[in-house]
C-alpha cells in the first residue's frame, strides 16, 4: 500500500450485514415467487412423490390447503397441474368441464378470488396415455396444427374454470396465437397467457415426470422441445411468442439456463418468469437430505441467482417456504 494514493477497498462495502443489504442488487421477494401444485384425480390422500421429498399429488381438498398456504405465505402466484383418472390419445381430460384441473381452478376461484394469480399449466402430456404433449398422426408423430385446436380447447376450459393466466408448455408452433385467438373469440380477452416460450428439451424435468405422471411412453420430446445447445432458437421462439401475443415469457430449466435468461431479460419489455425445474428441486433435496450442502443457503442462492439473471418471476416448488421465510 503506498501512502497518498486512494486504495480500492471493496470489502468496506461488505462489512455488515446491514451494509451488504443496503448495496444489494438482486434480491428475492415473496411475490416474485409462483407455486406448482399437482393435484390428482381419484385419490382419496394426498399422495408424496418419491423424487421430489416434501411435493405432494393433491386431493382437491388439500390442494386447498396447500393453495391457501401458499398464498397466506405471500407467494405471488400459483399454477396447477392436474393428473387425470383416465388418460387417453387424445388427452380428453384436459379440457372437459369435469377435469380434475378444471374442478380444482373452480374451488381455488372461490376460495381465493382475486387475492392470488391462478395458472394453469396448458399441455396435454399428463392426459395422453402415449404421453407425448400433443396428439399424434397416424405415424406417431406429433401432429403441430391438430394439437393447436386441442390448446385451444384447454384455454377455453382452464378460462372457464377461473384461470387468470394460461400458460401453454407444449412447444408447438403458433400455440400463443392459437390460444390468444380462441380467447379473445370467447370473451376471456382479460385471461393473460404465460408462454413457456425457449423450453428446453431436458433431463431436469425427470422427478416431474413421476409427479404428473407424464412420461412419454416411446421416443422423446426432442422435436417440439429445444436443443440446449442453441441460444439464438431461444431468442427466436421468444419473439415468436411475443408477436403472437404472449403476455410473459417463460425460459425452464432456470439454473442451467441462466444465460438464456439474461439474454431474454435484455431483448423483450415483457415480464419474464423462469421455472426452477423439479430436477433443480430434487438435487439440492438429495444433497441436504445427505448432509452435503447448507439447503437454506442453496435455496436462496439460486433463487437469487436466477433473479439476478433478470427474471423478476420465479416458479419453485420452495414458493411457499422461501415466501414464508422471506416475510
Ligand atoms: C409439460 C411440463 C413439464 C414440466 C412442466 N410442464 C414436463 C415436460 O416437459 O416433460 C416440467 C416441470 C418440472 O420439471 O418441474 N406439461
Amino acid at each position: 500500500m503506498t501512502a497518498g494514493f486512494p486504495q480500492a477497498r471493496p470489502r468496506r462495502l461488505r462489512r455488515t450485514p446491514a451494509m451488504r443489504r443496503l448495496v444489494a442488487q438482486a434480491d428475492v421477494r415473496p411475490a416474485d415467487l409462483v407455486q406448482p401444485l399437482f393435484v390428482k384425480e381419484g385419490i382419496s390422500e394426498p399422495q408424496p412423490v418419491s423424487s421430489m421429498p416434501g411435493v405432494l399429488q393433491h386431493t382437491r381438498e388439500s390442494l386447498r390447503k396447500a393453495a391457501a398456504a401458499a398464498v397466506d405465505a405471500g407467494a405471488g402466484g400459483l399454477i396447477l397441474f392436474g393428473i387425470p383418472a383416465e388418460k387417453d390419445a387424445r388427452g380428453s381430460a384436459a379440457d372437459s368441464p369435469s377435469g380434475i384441473v378444471q374442478l380444482a381452478l373452480a374451488d381455488l376461484a372461490a376460495d381465493l378470488g382475486t387475492e392470488t394469480v391462478l395458472m394453469a399449466d396448458l399441455c396435454l402430456d399428463e392426459y395422453t396415455d402415449h404421453g407425448h404433449c400433443g396428439v399424434l398422426t397416424p405415424a406417431w408423430d406429433v401432429d403441430n396444427d391438430a394439437t393447436l385446436e386441442r390448446y385451444a380447447s384447454i384455454a377455453l376450459a382452464q378460462a372457464r374454470a377461473g384461470a387468470h393466466v394460461v400458460a401453454p408448455s407444449g412447444m408447438m408452433d403458433g400455440q400463443v396465437a392459437a390460444i390468444r385467438g380462441a380467447l379473445d373469440a370467447s370473451g376471456f380477452a382479460d385471461v393473460a397467457i404465460c408462454a413457456y416460450a425457449a423450453k428446453y428439451a431436458s433431463a431436469f424435468y425427470g422427478p416431474f415426470r413421476d409427479a404428473a405422471e407424464c412420461a412419454p411412453q416411446f421416443g422423446d420430446r426432442a422435436s417440439y422441445q429445444q436443443d440446449h445447445g442453441s441460444p439464438d432458437e431461444a431468442l427466436r421462439e421468444v419473439l415468436l411468442d411475443v408477436g403472437e401475443g404472449a403476455d410473459m415469457i417463460m425460459v425452464k430449466p432456470a439454473l442451467a439456463y441462466l444465460d438464456i435468461i439474461s439474454l431474454v431479460a435484455r431483448s423483450v419489455r415483457l415480464p419474464v418468469a423462469a421455472y426452477q425445474v423439479s430436477g433443480e428441486y430434487a438435487m439440492v433435496e438429495a444433497a441436504a437430505a445427505s448432509g452435503w450442502l447448507d439447503r437454506d443457503r442453496v435455496i436462496m442462492e439460486s433463487l437469487t441467482a436466477i433473479k439476478r439473471a433478470g427474471a423478476g418471476i420465479i416458479l419453485t416448488y420452495w414458493a411457499t417456504e422461501v415466501a414464508g421465510r422471506l416475510r
